[in-house]
């Protein structure tokens, strides 16, 4: 199996105070190098993350994308994304904020993010078109956690199913699903 070579240096110290919280949800190396690559196409790019956690993502991305390039990441719990802020808060391409995903989503309906991961409930399994919306043209809408899992809850196969028929369904987006890491979903806009 390979690994996933050069991981962003601040991860470690994010990784440690993750464990300390026992914030369970965090995105495995494997997610966090597609999201780093993604983000590396798409230079001077505005990128969007819903669901910050405790910023691993966040790390991975900032690593990808150029000096030109700014990534907003919201969630709206205070506690784990404060530990994003500790690691990550004196990047001056990272802003972090702490909305409800559904209100944030609504309030940058006319903006366009060339990198969208939607890593929360909202902009995913709720919220969906407002968060399609706001990928520019040529973007990409990234989720992931679509591979059968041993800690869902009971009714969450059918819901993911349901989910990735919707993206599948999208007229204005090629989708590709990904055997890497917990499953990917990766859709690029074209029109
Ligand atoms: C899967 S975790 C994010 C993990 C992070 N992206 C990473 O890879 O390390 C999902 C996050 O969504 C946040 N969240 C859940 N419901 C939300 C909502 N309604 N609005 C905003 N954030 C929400 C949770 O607080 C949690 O931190």
């Amino acid at each position: 199996m390979w690994e996933v070579a050069k991981r962003p240096r601040v991860l470690e110290a994010i990784v440690a105070d993750t464990e300390q919280l026992r914030f369970p949800m965090a995105s495995e190396p494997k997610t966090g190098s597609l999201l780093r690559l993604l983000a590396a196409s798409k230079p001077c790019a505005r990128v969007l993350e819903i669901g910050t956690g405790t910023g691993i993502s966040a790390a991975w991305l900032l690593e990808g994308m150029d000096d030109a390039s700014t990534l907003v990441s919201i969630d709206n719990d205070a506690q784990c994304q404060e530990v994003a802020r500790k690691h990550l808060g004196n990047n001056p391409r990272v802003t972090f904020i702490c909305q409800e995903g559904e209100e944030f989503l609504k309030s940058v309906q006319s903006q366009r993010f060339e990198v969208v991961f939607a890593d929360s409930w909202p902009g995913k399994f709720s919220a969906l078109e407002l968060a399609l919306k706001v990928v520019a043209k040529g973007g990409y809408y990234i989720i992931d956690d679509l591979l059968p899992q041993t800690n869902w809850p009971a009714g969450h196969a059918p819901r993911v199913s349901q989910l990735v028929s919707e993206l599948e369904r999208q007229q204005s987006f090629v989708s590709l699903k990904l055997e890497w890491a917990s499953g990917l979903m990766v859709l690029v806009r074209v029109r």
